[in-house]
């Protein structure tokens, strides 16, 4: 019955036991380990909706989403707009092509037009750090960071956390190992911060040449050697080499990186026995991650993200615009016209 599912979920979801206070979430660095918690819960909540077909929730009919991608991307985008328009958004794709972006200044161009249209949220994926933030300065209405250069990606570091609770029932205590490239990866940096503030012990494991300068103090025990990274880790994240962000020599040869550095069955064995592998995709198949350990679904956890991407970021939209429609109000002035 049509009412009783929809009382079901007013039930369920509403009222809201937490409310987020930010106009827009470009870092996860925000966030404190409540606010993290509460939307790991709120994502369940929104998944088990999803899973037991409940339609009927559409908490952003009317509203506009404008999906503003300056980077080449298919999962992200395609995970960003199933979630709006399952909550009832207009979402309008942008792709800017990369060739045609002159950086800062089209950036703001692109802003101060998009800003006319009056969308309530602009999720954006920029080539440079801080792109986000800068837009967000310049906006009247919600931004979500889809990934500013090398700096954050924080839906995935949300969906990746909550990937790893719903397999392993928490997130404190479990020893988390981030392999590869991570240099020039924003996903390594939001999931290093998240993981920290929920309380998982984090390593990093990389060639010297693909590790930032200083990663330690965001607090991450740094190895160059797989085996002794890998030494009793609950899960390995895979990254992919940027090569797109590389210019030099930062490795001899792809080959060799897989010898020293590649995730498979049989390095996956220096883990703890129950050891689960992950990767924000997209993987270089036998190049950072070995083929059949993706698609080996008692010990990789990928497809699981990319389920649960589009349940985070329903949860994270829905999260962003109930506080923009509190804070909406004629009298409120939390918004600025951009000149
Ligand atoms: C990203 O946008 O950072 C991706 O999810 C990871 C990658 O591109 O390797």
């Amino acid at each position: 019955m049509v009412h009783s599912s929809v009382s079901l979920v007013q039930e369920f979801l509403y009222p809201p036991d937490y409310q987020f206070n930010k106009k827009s979430l470009t870092q996860i660095k925000d966030l404190s380990e409540f606010d993290i918690a509460a939307i790991l819960d709120h994502a369940r909540k929104i998944a088990s909706m999803n899973e037991a077909e409940q339609a009927h929730f559409k908490p952003l009919e009317g509203m506009t989403q404008i999906n503003l991608f300056f980077e080449n991307s298919t999962r992200t985008l395609a995970s960003f707009e199933l979630a709006g328009k399952r909550l009832g958004a207009d979402v309008l794709n942008m792709a800017v092509g990369t060739s045609s972006v002159k950086k800062g200044e089209t950036l703001i161009d692109t802003a101060v037009t998009l800003n006319a249209m009056k969308p309530d949220i602009l999720v954006v994926r920029h080539q440079a750090s801080g792109a986000a933030d800068l837009l967000a300065q310049k906006v009247n209405c919600a931004v979500l960071n889809a990934g500013d250069g090398t700096h954050e990606h924080p839906t995935q570091a949300l969906l990746d956390a909550f990937t790893i609770r719903q397999h392993f029932g928490k997130i404190a205590r479990l020893t988390i190992a981030i392999c590869g490239d991570i240099l020039h990866s924003r996903v390594a940096r939001s999931n290093i911060i998240l993981l920290n503030a929920m309380g998982a012990r984090v390593k990093i494991i990389a060639p010297k040449t693909l590790l930032p300068k200083h990663i330690e103090q965001l607090g991450c025990e740094v190895y160059t050697s797989l085996s002794e990274g890998l030494r009793d880790v609950d899960v390995v994240m895979a990254l992919r080499l940027q090569t797109e962000r590389m210019q030099g020599g930062f490795l001899p040869s792809v080959k060799e990186y897989y010898y020293y550095y590649g995730i498979s069955h049989k390095t996956l064995e220096l883990a703890r026995p129950h050891a689960m592998v992950m990767h924000p995709g997209p993987a270089n198949r036998g190049v950072e991650i070995s083929s059949d350990l993706i698609d080996d679904t008692e010990r990789s956890l990928v497809r699981k993200q990319v389920q649960n991407g589009v349940y985070m970021r329903q949860a994270i939209l829905d999260l962003m615009t109930r506080y923009q429609s509190q804070e909406a109000s004629p009298n409120n002035s939390i918004r600025h016209e951009v000149h």
